[in-house]
């Protein structure tokens, strides 16, 4: 018999809520993460104070090849069932924007309260132990620097790729290969982007800069800030359009949404000149961006014909990005786990019975601004709850 009903991999957020969930059932579960530390990407989140979920999170928030999958995890582990877990901690925390909650003190309270949950559920949990083999006959054999462990299922919960100085690895995605489960195209997401060598000459003296824009990929748009990085752009809209964004193709800025920046110029046939073109951009952008705007895309002809056309272009700037800073700076991975072959009820892969996939490891990444922990909040149940 095995030792374990089920070894989880990875105590991060969708590890330790599948953990709980199985624990709260009667289940013995240990969970293995070769980190020294837990939750070691809860504790650096939402810039330390852990942006854990989103009021309005639903399944057109996610990216997938399979936009419908995560309506039925997300259906039935809701942002308000973490609140209510946050609740009973009685951990203090607040709105900042588009139905994004962080806590008021620390991302290490979500640790804590994941830490404590796991406790009250007779959860084991090995820290410094890393599985580097897993071997599946009637049971799975998992191989370890810490020697060999035995369960009947296992759930990888192993994460994505981003920052892997903190201990992301692709190990998730060897496990599901090693099963015959396909794995889409893997690709940082949530990522700055670098400019080209003409748009860094152009812009990047101006590292600081932010202003705000709809960023556009496609159909899909975001209004919201970019910023101006020393290699290129940033900021929350960047890193939402950055998900989207194909290498090679351009993205569209509208640099001044829901304005007529030269409105008034148009409508005085006097007056049309550098100054007042200066100063109506004033109005609209940032002072130090205004200046470069003018520099970069001069002023040739005063027509209304000519005018238009610059209104235009500051709705449509458009940036063929040489790429993006990769996945020490991306906060997921995109792509993953193919959904296809997992069950959408309780992220069981169709052809091993007893092998899960839960969390960011799964072709399912969500938006920026808490998305990702409520996907990996509900897979970790949904598996937790089928264990
Ligand atoms: P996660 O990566 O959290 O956990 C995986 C675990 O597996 C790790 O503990 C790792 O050590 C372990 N592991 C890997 N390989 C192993 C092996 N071979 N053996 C044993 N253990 C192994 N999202 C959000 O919703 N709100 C936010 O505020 C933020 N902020 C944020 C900031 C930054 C800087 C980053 C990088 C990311 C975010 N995110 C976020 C994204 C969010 O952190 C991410 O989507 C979730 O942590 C994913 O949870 P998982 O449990 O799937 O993986």
């Amino acid at each position: 018999m095995a030792a374990w009903d089920a070894i989880v991999v990875g105590a991060g957020a969708a590890g330790m809520m599948a953990a709980i969930e199985a624990g709260k059932r009667g289940r013995r579960v240990l969970v293995l993460d070769h980190s020294q530390r837990i939750g070691r990407k809860i504790l650096i989140s939402g810039g330390g104070r852990c942006n854990f979920t989103n009021i309005g999170a639903r399944a057109e928030n996610y990216l997938s090849a399979n936009p419908h999958f995560a309506k039925s995890v997300l259906a039935r582990y809701t942002p308000r069932d973490f609140i209510a877990l946050v609740e009973k901690h009685r951990i203090a925390y607040h709105e900042k924007t588009l139905g994004q909650l962080f806590c008021d003190g620390s991302a290490q309270q979500i640790v804590t309260l994941l830490e404590r949950e796991a406790a009250e559920a007779g959860v084991t949990i090995q820290a410094d132990t890393a599985v580097q083999e897993v071997q599946h006959g009637d049971s799975f054999t998992l191989r370890t620097n810490r020697g060999d462990f035995h369960a009947s299922a296992l759930v990888i919960a192993t994460g994505g790729l981003s920052i892997p100085k903190i201990g992301a690895t692709g190990f998730g995605y060897d496990i599901a290969r090693q099963f015959g489960l396909r794995v889409r195209d893997l690709r940082p997401g949530l990522v700055p982007l670098v400019f080209n060598p003409d748009d860094t000459k152009r812009w990047c003296d101006l590292t600081g800069l932010s202003t705000e824009v709809v960023a556009y990929a496609g159909k899909r748009s975001f209004r919201e800030k970019l910023l101006i990085t020393h290699r290129g752009i940033s900021g929350p809209a960047v890193l939402q359009i950055s998900s989207y964004w194909q290498p090679g193709s351009a993205l569209r800025f509208d640099i001044a949404p829901g304005k007529k920046v030269l409105e008034a110029l148009q409508a005085s046939p006097s007056g049309r000149e550098t100054t007042a073109l200066r100063q109506a951009l004033y109005a609209a952008l940032p002072q130090r961006f205004a200046d470069r705007w003018i520099t970069t895309h001069p002023q040739q002809k005063w027509s209304n014909a000519a005018l238009e056309a610059s209104e235009q272009a500051l709705h449509q700037w458009e940036i063929i990005p040489a790429g993006t800073e990769g996945y020490e700076k991306a906060e997921v991975t995109a792509g993953g786990v193919d959904t296809d072959d997992l069950d959408a009820k309780t992220m069981q892969a169709r052809n091993v019975p007893g092998l899960f996939f839960i969390g960011e490891v799964v072709d399912v990444t969500g938006w920026l601004g808490g998305y990702n922990f409520q996907w990996a909040w509900a897979s970790g149940a949904a598996a937790g709850r089928a264990l």
